[in-house]
């Protein structure tokens, strides 16, 4: 996909995030599957990831998150007309998680629908806004990725169980002339690889019964390590491919927001990008991998922490399910 001939440009006025309180430590995984803290932190990176209350969906965090993006953005929810929701944990198959997230915040005005492009949803999710802003269809939206992965987690297969975690982030998003916002981006995807990452029961193909609950098919199925080979070398594709679309090269780059599945995958990223591992804003260590949630939540602790400043230039990496990838190059 390449930049839209706008004159509009589109930047992000106010981010915000939400972490359930609920630790869950390495340690504690060793008492539920036979794994241990040694093996989790060097394999993966992680120490610790959040899991949402009982009771507490993907819409209730996305709520959250949204408050305070739209309290940093000094924007009301009847000004936003366009809601996207990345998540592939929705509240239910239908209605789409944005309207549970609309009746929640008062967002009455808005347009809303979600986005499923599994780790890679909440990059989708921005691009799919931008054109609406950018050709001036809608005027200010509402960008949130929220996944509660404990949901549809094995908690009894130790190679997956120990990733993932729960959370939401959000962001938005308005059209204007400051010349500042998306510079471009560039998505990729190949379907032929669907087996490697799913969650392949309560669909069309697989509906739920018992033989599907049975089966354990209502639970994220990966072949780990083949999909780490992929994530790699899509993700350092990407990053290339938009630099070299804009005349730009890692050099430019102030700071990286990566979809944050594993610490071994970000730092052959950064090796093959010519060590900028000081340019990645990682989190992943404290919250594990939240699929679409991931990009949102670290982007929001990097501008309150002060790091990502106006006019800073920002790369946004992702891949996910499907297989699904991007980057997107952003001004501050
Ligand atoms: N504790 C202890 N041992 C374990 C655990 C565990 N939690 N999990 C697996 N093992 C064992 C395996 O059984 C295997 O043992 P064996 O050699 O006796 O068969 C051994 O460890 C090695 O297993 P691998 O799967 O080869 O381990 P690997 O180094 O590849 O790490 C991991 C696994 C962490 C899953 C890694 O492959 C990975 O991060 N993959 C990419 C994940 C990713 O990018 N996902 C994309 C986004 S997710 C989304 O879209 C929802």
């Amino acid at each position: 996909m390449s930049t839209p001939p706008y004159s509009t440009s589109v930047r992000v006025i106010g981010t915000g995030s939400y972490l359930p309180e609920k630790v869950l430590s390495n340690a504690d995984l060793e008492q539920m599957v036979e794994t241990s803290d040694e093996w989790i932190l060097t394999r993966t990176g992680i120490s610790e990831r959040r899991i949402a209350a009982t009771g507490e969906t993907a819409s209730d965090m996305a709520a959250a998150a949204a408050r305070r993006a739209l309290e940093s953005a000094g924007v009301g929810p009847r000004d936003i007309d366009l809601i996207i929701v990345a998540t592939v944990t929705p509240d239910m198959l239908f209605p789409n998680t944005a309207c549970f997230l609309q009746d929640k915040i008062g967002a009455v005005n808005a347009v809303c629908f979600d986005i499923e492009a599994a780790c890679s949803g909440f990059l989708y999710a921005v691009e799919t806004a931008r054109h609406f802003l950018a050709s001036g269809d809608r005027r200010t939206a509402l960008v949130v990725g929220s996944e509660k992965l404990s949901s549809f987690t094995d908690w009894e297969d130790r190679s997956t169980c120990v990733l993932f975690g729960d959370g939401a982030g959000a962001a938005v998003l308005r059209a204007g002339n400051h010349g500042r916002g998306v510079i471009g981006t560039v998505m990729g995807s190949d379907g032929a690889l669907a087996e490697l990452l799913n969650l392949p029961g309560g669909g069309s193909l697989h509906p739920a019964s018992a033989e599907t609950i049975g089966l354990r098919l209502h639970s994220i199925k990966m072949t780990g390590n083949e999909v780490f080979k992929h994530a790699v070398r899509c993700m350092y594709e990407a990053a290339v491919s938009v630099l070299e679309r804009h005349g730009m090269t890692i050099d430019d780059v102030d700071w990286i927001v990566p979809h944050q599945a594993n610490m071994r995958i970000l730092k052959a990223v950064a090796t093959r990008l010519g060590d900028c591992w000081g340019k990645f804003c990682v989190n992943l260590d404290r919250v594990g991998n939240m699929s679409g949630a991931s990009v949102p939540v670290a982007l929001d602790e990097a501008v309150r922490g002060g790091r990502i400043r106006e006019g800073h230039t920002v790369l946004f990496v992702v891949f996910g399910g499907g297989f699904t990838w991007g980057a997107m190059l952003v001004e501050w």
